[in-house]
């Protein structure tokens, strides 16, 4: 048998994803891929250094090929205990289409239910198709309800932003 030249056999596929909690010196990352979306709303790069420092364990990153593509940003809300509260989702342009977001979702919806959190709250914009198909691919996978309710109008708001309808994952 021909031996194998195992210099050629890469250690990792190459579209593998790792799934971690964020660290603080994740934060400037979190802030650019947010500033590039476009799409979210961009908080002071201290606000996600600070994120990364104390929310770690209702966060997530993915990471591919050493580099942070992708974040959600969450928390447990303080008056429901059970509800894990998913503020920003993003990533990287090159990288969407690859299933990270479902995968984010996922893996820290897996990684959160220890700690008691079973319901997931999310808020978006009436127009962003993409959020909502990738909250209700979330629910479909599984296996839970998913509904919506309106949370914060357009006059809710001091300078134009869009309305942000509520919607409950597996509530
Ligand atoms: C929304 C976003 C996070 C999706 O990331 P992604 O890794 O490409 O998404 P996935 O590949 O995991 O897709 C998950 C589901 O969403 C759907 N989806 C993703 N992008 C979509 C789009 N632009 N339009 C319609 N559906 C979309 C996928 O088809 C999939 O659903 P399916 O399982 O029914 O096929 C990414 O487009 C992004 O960063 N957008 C800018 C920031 C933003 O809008 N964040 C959400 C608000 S907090």
């Amino acid at each position: 048998m021909k031996p194998v030249d195992t210099r050629a056999i890469p250690t990792t596929a190459p579209d593998a994803v790792l799934f971690r909690s964020p660290q603080i010196d994740d934060g400037v990352r979190l802030w650019e891929i947010a500033r590039d979306s476009k799409v979210l709303d961009l908080n002071s790069s201290y606000a996600y250094l600070l994120w990364c420092r104390d929310f770690s364990a209702t966060s997530i990153v993915a990471e591919v090929d050493g580099r942070v593509v992708g974040f959600i940003s969450g928390y447990s809300r303080p008056s429901e205990a059970q509800t894990l509260f998913v503020w920003q989702v993003a990533v990287d342009e090159e990288q969407r289409g690859k299933a990270i977001a479902a995968r984010m979702l996922d893996t820290l919806m897996d990684r959160t239910a220890p700690l008691g959190l079973t319901c997931l709250e999310t808020t978006i914009s009436p127009d962003n198709t993409a959020s909502i198909a990738l909250f209700t691919a979330l629910a479909r996978g599984r296996g839970v309800p998913i509904s919506k309710q309106t949370l914060f109008a357009p006059n809710d708001f001091p300078d134009g932003h869009e309305a942000e309808d509520l919607f409950l994952v597996g509530a």
